[in-house]
């Protein structure tokens, strides 16, 4: 998200949000699912709990950016009302290098990154998903209608 923001030539200041918001999206990944219900709103699957969790600890810890609450929040589902920060974190989230899974496509996208952001988010949102589609698993609304977004942009 760094780097990123650097050569997008963000500011001091957006690349310390990029910045911040790379190292806080799942800070509380490990954390048991008792502790994070009671944080995040009803309809979330277990595995996404930690993200809307995060957000509304740093919310509870004073933090009031809401791009980068919204960004934390949706950073494994997509939001419509996405700027930069959040399409580049829902970006990077996917095309983590720890990660094992489809490497050589994911490599190559984040190859095309920086500067191929739109074409690229289509990528990753159609990875998404069609992953959830073909595991009949629950697809957010938000998903959807961050793809419908920029599709028809
Ligand atoms: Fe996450």
């Amino acid at each position: 998200m760094s780097e990123w923001a650097m050569t997008l030539g963000r500011g001091a200041s957006e690349i310390v949000r990029w910045t911040a918001a790379g190292h806080l999206h799942d800070a509380l990944k490990d954390a048991p699912v008792a502790d994070l219900e009671p944080l995040a709103d009803s309809g979330w699957p277990e595995p996404l709990l930690h993200a809307p969790a995060c957000a509304a600890r740093l919310r509870e810890d004073g933090v009031r950016d809401e791009e980068l609450l919204l960004g934390i929040t949706y950073h494994s589902t997509g939001h419509p009302e996405f700027g930069l920060l959040g399409e580049y974190l829902y970006m990077a989230d996917f095309l983590d290098p720890g990660r094992r899974f489809l490497a050589p496509e994911r490599e190559a996208l984040r190859e095309r990154l920086p500067g191929d952001r739109e074409a690229v988010l289509l990528e990753v949102l159609r990875h998404r998903i069609t992953s959830l589609l073909d595991h009949g698993a629950l697809v957010l609304p938000a998903s959807l209608l961050l793809w419908n977004r920029v599709v028809t942009s």
